[in-house]
């Protein structure tokens, strides 16, 4: 139950590809809400825990290089994290009347685990139904990246376990985004940032928040700041 009467919260979620701006991108949304009076918790998976950290360190080989995992290790411990974070993190979050912004959520385990990784697919779903304890996002925003590169990103050479894998498994991985956006066309918004700065990818993801969640989040905004709607608005042309 969120507090005295107030809005419930609201579960939006960033998807893509290694290196597409997820946390770019989800730090300037929490950002943006907060300055309209929103309460936010920004958080992300794996590693959104003390816990989900140490899984973290051990499913992207932070801890030792080399580190070897079966393709069903894999996934178990991000489903394990994912467990934790939903219980620890994410729900308390959301009951107190929160918009939680998580950098990759259950579609993550099915994009990388079950496409890329080729795990079965109704298996994966039925563990993020466990994980998760049925928790769906209000919004998942796609970030995809079709073809080409970010103008001017930053190039990592320390690449983890999983962004060292080869092509072939990254488009794998965008074949399950696409599948995805297409069985939950309600839910998940694909926003190709092919070729575009962090500004533009920025407007994207407000126009995207404002068609899909604006009633939402003037329900929240109209009790906290009365006048910032038009504000805001100008703000983002
Ligand atoms: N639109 C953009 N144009 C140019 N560079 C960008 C853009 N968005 C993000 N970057 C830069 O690209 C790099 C990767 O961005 P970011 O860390 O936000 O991606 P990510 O999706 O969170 O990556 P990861 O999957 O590894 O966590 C960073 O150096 C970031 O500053
Ligand atoms: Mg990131």
């Amino acid at each position: 139950m969120s507090p005295a009467g107030a809005p419930p919260g609201a579960l939006i979620t960033f998807e893509g590809l290694d290196g597409t701006g997820k946390s770019t991108q989800a730090r300037r949304l929490a950002r943006w809400l907060e300055r309209q009076g929103v309460p936010v918790l920004h958080t992300r998976q794996p590693g959104g825990t003390a816990a989900g950290r140490r899984m973290r360190a051990i499913v992207l080989g932070h801890e030792r290089r080399g580190v070897r995992l079966a393709p069903e290790a894999e996934l178990l411990l991000m489903m394990a994290d994912r467990a934790q974070h939903v219980s620890e993190v994410v729900r308390p979050a959301l009951e107190e009347g929160r918009w939680v912004i998580s950098e990759r959520f259950a579609d993550s385990s099915v994009a990388y685990q079950a496409w890329g990784l080729g795990i079965d697919a109704e298996l994966v779903e039925r563990l993020n139904r466990l994980a998760t304890g049925g928790l769906v996002p209000d919004l998942t925003l796609w970030l995809d990246l079709p073809s080409g590169v970010l103008p001017g990103r930053r190039q990592r050479p320390r690449r983890d376990r999983i962004e060292g894998r080869d092509e072939g498994f990254f488009a794998r991985v965008r074949e399950g985004y696409l599948a995805l956006a297409a069985a939950h066309p309600e839910r998940i918004v694909r926003l190709d940032v092919t070729g575009s700065s962090r500004d533009r990818v920025e407007a994207l993801v407000r126009t995207a928040v404002m068609e899909r969640l604006g009633r939402r989040l003037q329900e929240v905004t109209g009790r906290t700041r009365p006048n910032h709607g038009g504000e805001e608005a100008g703000a983002l042309s």
